[in-house]
């Protein structure tokens, strides 16, 4: 199949057209097939026998045939996997239902009871709420830290410390983590590093470039990118690959043909869906900023790590090469009436959690649930999510909505 080797030195969209997937192995179809099928079938009982015992080391791929049962990979997964092992630099990737799944099967992987984890305090909220049931269900010690905590993550590491948990920039106020610093770190340590890379995708960040052991990503967003699948992906160096890929095979957690061929297909055009995301909302959140000086402006700070504004805009600059289209801005001194104003008076955002889809969407952001880097940021905080609408249109639509959210102050 082709797979990185093949296109790792060509240009990112070059790679994104074309790894993944080698035509001349199916009759020369341009896509791989969507392969559904539980059974596969061996030729004779030696076969079947000798697969049997490859199968024991689940770490292996390469198989006495290739396929041998479904749970274990198809054509259709192996594509997407290979094209994210492209982007990624992985050993391997790793296919599940969901987003949040591609949080918790790598956790699972790493922690055992009397383990200690460190996680970052601006986590995605799902992957919080893992830790303090499930995680610490199993005897598994959860301490959260802060998202600046760059090389002094070494102070908090103890004997049983196994695995930081990264996620840059964090949710919601998108706070940048120093990842080759705190790699570094844990590697003295021998502490394994996972990162949430939703975020940023392997287009505009690569964290096994920087010393990161496992990304994680959903491809629910910007791989997807037309709201229409759920899916997560999860790529490991050749340190952790076995115990992840073990990992899987023990769970069951694999991912499901339909959306692998859909996350594939999100895949061909992911940059130049980046690229428009990117200049849209970087218009935008310069647009709010500079309303943020007005004289009476209910609009606070904005919250997006290209803006050089922003608190870890030189971080973000050093290790990133790009910002996708999800950002927070802050209703100054508002109310929750003035915010709920705000999403109600939108016509073209629609109210809703996902991100990374052509639709724009808002949300209202809470961030009670944050422990040690729980802080005031002067007001309500509306995430929006910028979709491949036109730019006038969005702003028209923001103006609507500050507009009401003014008069409901
Ligand atoms: C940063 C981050 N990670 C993971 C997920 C989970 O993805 P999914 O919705 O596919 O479970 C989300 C979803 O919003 C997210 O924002």
């Amino acid at each position: 199949m082709a797979g990185g080797g093949k296109g790792g030195k060509r240009g990112i969209n070059t790679q994104l057209a074309h790894s993944g997937n080698d035509p001349h192995a199916y009759f020369g179809w341009v896509n791989p097939p969507v392969v559904h099928g539980s059974t596969v079938l061996f030729p004779d009982a030696a076969t079947m026998k000798a697969t049997q015992v490859r199968n024991a080391d689940a770490t292996s791929r390469s198989r006495v045939q290739p396929y041998t049962y479904a749970t274990y990979g198809s054509p259709t997964t192996d594509a997407l996997c290979e094209a994210v092992n492209a982007l990624e630099g992985s050993a391997g990737t790793i296919l599940v239902p969901s987003g949040l799944a591609a949080v918790t099967v790598p956790l699972l992987a790493f922690l055992s009871a009397g383990d200690h984890v460190l996680i970052v305090d601006t986590v995605y909220y799902p992957t919080r709420r893992f830790a303090d049931t499930m995680l610490a269900r199993m005897g598994v010690e959860v301490e959260y830290y802060l998202p600046e905590i760059g090389a002094d993550i070494a102070t908090l590491f103890r004997d049983n410390t196994k695995v930081v948990f990264m996620e840059a920039p964090g949710s919601n106020t998108f706070e940048i983590q120093d990842v080759p610093a705190m790699t570094a770190a844990a590697k003295e340590r021998g502490i394994v590093t996972m990162i949430d890379n939703t975020w940023a995708t392997p287009l505009f960040f690569k964290p096994l470039d920087h010393g990161v052991d496992i990304s994680i990503h959903a491809a629910t967003k910007y791989p997807g990118g037309h709201s229409d699948v759920i899916m997560g992906m999860v790529s490991a160096n050749a340190a952790t690959w076995g115990q992840l890929y073990n990992t899987q095979v023990a769970l069951g957690t694999c991912g499901a043909p339909d959306d692998a061929y859909l996350v594939l297909r999100g895949l061909r055009t992911m940059g130049i869906r980046l690229e428009r995301h990117q200049k849209t909302t970087l218009a935008l959140a310069r647009w709010l900023e500079d309303m943020a000086k007005e004289p009476g402006s209910i609009v606070g700070d904005v919250l997006y790590p290209a803006l050089e504004s922003f608190p870890g805009h030189d971080l973000w600059k050093r290790d990133f090469c790009g910002a996708c289209g999800i950002f927070s801005f802050v209703i100054k001194d508002g109310t929750e009436a003035q915010a709920h104003a705000f999403l109600d008076a939108l016509e073209l955002f629609g109210l809703g959690y996902s991100w990374g889809g052509y639709e724009s969407l808002v949300t209202h952001v809470y961030l009670k649930d944050r422990t040690v880097s729980a802080r005031d940021h002067g007001g309500e905080i509306i995430r929006l999510q910028i979709g491949l609408e036109d730019e006038a249109d969005l702003k028209a639509d923001i103006e609507r909505g500050l507009a009401a959210a003014k008069a409901a102050g």
